[in-house]
């Protein structure tokens, strides 16, 4: 099916690692334009060369951090000034640390949790709903997790991506009228398909193991429907899908778990 997002205007907040590399790649295949908004400038240089070759329309880079102030505005007026509006916000930019909730007591890694998993996505909703409504359409994708439903070792982060969902879901209600659609999408976990996939601050750049070792993926996999694990392309298939006007024309409010079935929420 042709999803119709050739030449679409697409920013993918923390597009430069892992998923939203993969996220970026998938919009590339279909000729977008990208924003692609990181504060990992090198490894975005790196994706949108990828991304060029993979058929985006254009990759234009906004380089900075998504929690200060006025980062995300910047990065959705890029598109507006470079291609007169957005058609579709990604807002994937994120970061974690596990740790059971009874010995995670560094405050500031709750803060810097909670900022870059929430308030880079309450920003960059709020940057990206003045060009939707005014030109009538938009789609909003949230990539959340399954520790929003409560998981070991992901308290402060699944707290985070919960309240990720509440704003997703506000927001389809309260701008389902002015044509603009609000939906999650739950990853199960995605490990970097290379060293390539990785820059230097991506949450996997202290080692795949000190975040998710061997035997916490086999023990994942055994609850896995599917028994195996997702992929970025994955996600990425899940994000085209909400993104297109044509083919989710209808779906707004709604999660979507791309776990393999780890959960059924
Ligand atoms: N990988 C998984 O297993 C998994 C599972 C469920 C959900 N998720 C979620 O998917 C998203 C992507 O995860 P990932 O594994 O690709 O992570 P990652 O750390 O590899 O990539 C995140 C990207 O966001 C960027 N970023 C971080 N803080 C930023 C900031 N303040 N401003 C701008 N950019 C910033 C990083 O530079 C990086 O490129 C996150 O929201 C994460 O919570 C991941």
């Amino acid at each position: 099916m042709d999803l119709g997002l050739r030449d679409a205007r697409v920013l993918v907040t923390g597009g430069a690692s892992n998923i939203g590399r993969g996220i970026v790649h998938g919009f590339a295949a279909e000729g977008c334009r990208i924003v692609l908004s990181d504060i990992d400038g090198d490894q975005a240089e790196r994706v949108r060369s990828e991304a060029l070759n993979s058929g985006a329309a254009a990759v234009e880079l906004a380089i900075g951090d998504l929690t200060t102030e006025d980062e995300a505005e910047r990065a959705v007026r890029r598109s507006v000034d470079l291609w007169g509006g957005l058609d579709v916000l990604v807002n994937n930019a994120g970061w974690s640390v596990p740790g059971f909730i009874a010995k995670n007591t560094d405050r500031a890694n709750w803060q810097r949790t909670v900022e870059v998993n929430f308030y880079t996505a309450i920003s960059a909703t709020q940057a990206a709903l003045t060009p939707m409504r005014e030109q009538g359409h938009g789609s909003i994708v949230y990539i959340a997790s399954e520790s929003a439903f409560g998981q070991i070792r992901q308290g402060v982060y699944g707290a985070t991506k919960a309240a990720v969902v509440a704003l997703a879901r506000t927001t389809a209600r309260e701008h389902g009228r002015h044509g603009i659609r609000s939906n999650v999408v739950c990853p199960g976990l995605v490990v970097p398909d290379g060293p390539e996939a990785v820059g230097g601050s991506s949450l996997w750049a202290v080692g795949k193991d000190n975040v998710f070792n061997d035997d916490q993926a086999a023990y994942l996999l055994k609850d896995t429907p599917l028994g195996r694990l997702t992929t970025a392309e994955d996600i990425a298939n899940a994000t085209l899908w909400l993104s297109s006007d044509k083919a989710a024309r209808q779906v707004t409010g709604q999660l979507f778990s791309v776990s393999g079935g780890y959960t059924m929420p």
